[in-house]
């Protein structure tokens, strides 16, 4: 299997953004520009959008997802949202891993895994971020970085729930900073992560595996990105905050 036949799939991550209104107001201006998308549509809204995005996107091809979830069914995690609760609400993706909670709440690769396995088990499909700091970049050991992530984050999770799973590359100097990795920088680690999954899993599994690019994607840099081999998709911060840039990513990756 090649990119041509792995779906493109275009995420937005909307972090600490938009009210319930303001999320209605957005869906409801995204959903017409992207009814024609030949590409997977998700917007990952924050926890209290959830119902409002839920039921403005019904009936359209925007799919939605979460921005995180807790790997225990329920209990005394207060301020926690567990995996299932999502998934009786409808949601049908989750952001896991993003490097702003690794970076600001402690998220470490065990924890990630264990919302990964949680996810799954609760039927959401995971999208797991994974990514190198700018000095680990510098120090050259940005593949070691990598490869960790991706053997940590996907401990014991088997084949067959690996086919629910969308990795997302973002290299984290690349995140809120405008500065994009090149398409060429996207593909190598692209193309690693495919490589390291062919090693953990097999080539078949590794080649149906989606793998997005995030970071400082916008309606201007996504086609060339998109067209680089391993890139399957996008996951997209600030971009995905406007309907038109939203929608033109999405036209870049439909063509
Ligand atoms: P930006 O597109 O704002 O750089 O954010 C990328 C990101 O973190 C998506 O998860």
């Amino acid at each position: 299997m090649n990119k041509a036949k792995r779906k493109a799939v275009i995420a937005g991550n909307w972090k600490m953004n938009k009210t319930p209104a303001e999320a209605k107001e957005l869906l409801s201006a995204v959903a017409p520009l992207v009814k024609d998308a030949d590409c997977e549509v998700i917007a990952c809204v924050p926890f209290v959008d959830l119902q409002t995005a839920l039921e403005t996107t019904e009936g359209t091809n925007v799919k939605i997802g979460a921005e995180n979830c807790h790997w225990a069914e329920s209990g005394a995690f207060t301020g926690e949202i567990s995996a299932p609760m999502l998934a009786s609400m409808g949601v049908e993706y989750v952001v896991l891993g993003h490097s702003e909670r690794r970076q600001y709440f402690g998220e470490t690769d065990e924890t990630v895994n264990k919302r990964t396995k949680a996810a799954l088990a609760s039927g959401l499909k995971p999208i797991v971020c994974v990514g190198e700091l700018l000095w680990e970049r510098e120090c050259n050991i940005t593949e070691e970085v990598i490869a960790r992530q991706i053997k940590l984050d996907l401990w014991d999770v088997t084949e067959d729930e690996l086919k629910n799973v969308i990795i997302a590359y973002e290299p984290v100097w690349a995140i809120g900073t405008g500065k994009t990795a090149t398409a060429e920088q996207a593909e190598e680690v692209c193309a690693f992560i495919r490589a390291t999954v062919a090693k953990l899993y097999n080539q078949a599994a590794a080649d149906a595996l989606t793998i997005q690019y995030g970071g400082s994607m916008n309606d201007g840099n996504a086609e060339e990105l998109l067209s680089k081999e391993n890139v399957d998709g996008g996951l997209i911060g600030g971009a995905s905050l406007v309907a038109e840039k939203f929608a033109a990513i999405v036209a870049a990756a439909s063509k």
